[in-house]
C-alpha cells in the first residue's frame, strides 16, 4: 500500500493548527514539509523553525525536502528541529556521498532527490547508500503544478534498478499527483505520493487522502 505524505506547502498558514489536526486524524502517512532557500529554487518557504512547530503537532514522520544549496550547512539544524527523513537534492550537492554520510551520521534516513532533468542512473553510486528517491515530477519551487508524463518512465526504470539489486529504497514521486494520475504513478512503481494541491484544495481534504491511501 502506498504511503501518503501531503505537503504543507499548499496549506493556509494562518490555520495550521486546524490543518496539522486534520492530518493527524487522517490516513496520511507521513508530513512532507518543503524548504526553499530562493537561491536553488526561485521561492522562499520555511525553514527549521517551522519544522520545530511540526514536529511538536504531530506523531507522524516528518518527511523534509530540501530545496536548498549547501545543505550540509543545515542538516544538524534540521535534525534538531525533528526531521525524521531529510533529502536533498542531486543537483544541489557537489559531495553528494558527503551529505548522505552526514544525515545517516544524523540519526536521520536519507533522502535524494531528483529534477525532472536529471537521469534516474545518475543513482547508481549511491542507491544503496540512501532510504529514499524523492524523484521531482514537476520543476521544484511551486506548489499546484502540471505532472510531467515523462515522469512516468523515469519511475520505471528506478523501480528496476532497485529491485534488481535488491534495495530497500522508497520511491517518492513529488509534484503534480491527483487521485485520477496516482494509480499510473503506483502502476509504474513509485512507493510514496507527496499531495499539496489535491489535498489542500480539495473541498474534503480527509476525503482525498482517503481515497489517494485506497488507491
Ligand atoms: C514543489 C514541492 C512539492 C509541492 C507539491 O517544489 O517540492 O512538494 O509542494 O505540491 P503539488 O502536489 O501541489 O504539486
Ligand atoms: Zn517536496
Amino acid at each position: 500500500m502506498a504511503l501518503i505524505a501531503p505537503s504543507l506547502l499548499s496549506a493556509n498558514f494562518l490555520k495550521l493548527e486546524q490543518d496539522c489536526e486534520m492530518l493527524n486524524i487522517s490516513e496520511a502517512d507521513w508530513y512532507h514539509l518543503d524548504v526553499m532557500d530562493g537561491r536553488f529554487v526561485p521561492n522562499i518557504s520555511f525553514g527549521p523553525m517551522l519544522v520545530d512547530f511540526f514536529r511538536k503537532a504531530t506523531t507522524k514522520v516528518c518527511d523534509v525536502h530540501l530545496m536548498i544549496e549547501e545543505p550540509e550547512k543545515f542538516a544538524e539544524q534540521f535534525k534538531n528541529a525533528g526531521a525524521d527523513n531529510l533529502s536533498v537534492h542531486i543537483e544541489a550537492c557537489r559531495h553528494l556521498h558527503r551529505n548522505i554520510q552526514q544525515i545517516r551520521s544524523l540519526g536521520m534516513k536519507a533522502g535524494v532527490a531528483i529534477n525532472p532533468h536529471t537521469p534516474v542512473s545518475d543513482l547508481a553510486d549511491v542507491l544503496g547508500d540512501i532510504d529514499l528517491v524523492c524523484m521531482m515530477s514537476v520543476n521544484p519551487g511551486f506548489g499546484g503544478q502540471k505532472f510531467i508524463p515523462h515522469t512516468i518512465e523515469k519511475i520505471k526504470q528506478l523501480r528496476k534498478m532497485i529491485d534488481d539489486r535488491g534495495l530497500n529504497v522508497l520511491i517518492e514521486i513529488d509534484g503534480g499527483v491527483t487521485l485520477e494520475n496516482a494509480p499510473m504513478i503506483l502502476g509504474a512503481g513509485a512507493d510514496v505520493l507527496v499531495a499539496g494541491n489535491t489535498v489542500f484544495k480539495a473541498d474534503d481534504p480527509l476525503g482525498m487522502i482517503r481515497k489517494l491511501k485506497a488507491l
